[in-house]
């Protein structure tokens, strides 16, 4: 199975501590069913040193390999990063071997200009995969962002946490986009190894549902 969205690369942002930690966070996703991970570290912002990113995540990558997990690098590009007089320069953070950015939406305010922002990426023939939009406050407050999000050509990722979240808000956006029939992603989001029994258990719940389409 493919996890698109992770933080398991080590000592780069609030995901993993150490080598340790990352290769336990291997055999958790082994242990989950995982055999294709997205390291996805976050970008909040465009002066993010990327040098230890790279460097710690061929490191981790050996571990990936004697595990026959496939183990690529992307980025988690929060729109606040984006310079939108240079909107080329995003195409150094896609998805590795995918013409794809997932992109991190501010959790309660949006730029005014987030629509400007992302008809700008999407001219660069990139694909967007929204990552965990039941997270967000304004969706959680209008459920029809949504359907703006799809209908600007969107593609949707849920982490598995929120599929059995407790929190009412959360869950609600997470069954409209079910409704919708826009599961397109469940993914970890894991910060650390917890997140891979999760991702199980979400994935025993809707697994059916999700759409994994080509990107
Ligand atoms: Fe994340």
């Amino acid at each position: 199975m493919l996890d698109i969205h992770s933080h398991i690369v080590f000592a780069v942002d609030d995901g993993s501590e150490d080598l340790a930690e990352s290769v336990a966070m291997l055999d958790a996703a082994k242990a989950a069913g995982i055999d294709c991970i997205y390291a996805t570290p976050h970008m909040k912002s465009k002066d993010t040193d990327v040098t230890p990113i790279h460097r710690n995540f061929l490191a981790l990558k050996p571990y990936a390999e004697e595990r026959r997990i496939a183990l690529r690098l992307g980025f988690e590009y929060n729109i606040s990063a984006i310079d939108t007089t240079r909107f080329d320069r995003v195409r150094e953070f896609v998805l590795r071997d995918a013409d794809t950015l997932l992109l991190e939406m501010p959790f309660s305010h949006w730029p005014p200009e987030w629509r400007r922002i992302v008809t700008g990426i999407q001219k660069l023939g990139l694909q967007i995969i929204v990552a965990h939009p039941e997270r967000y406050l304004p969706i959680q407050r209008d459920h029809e962002l949504l359907n703006e999000l799809v209908d600007r050509g969107c593609l949707l990722q849920c982490n598995a946490s929120s599929i059995l979240s407790s929190k009412v808000e959360k869950r609600r956006a997470v069954d409209y986009i079910r409704e919708m029939g826009r599961l397109d992603f469940v993914a970890t989001d894991a910060h650390s190894t917890q997140e891979y029994g999760l991702f199980r258990k979400a994935v025993q719940k809707v697994g059916a549902e999700i759409n994994y389409p080509a990107f």
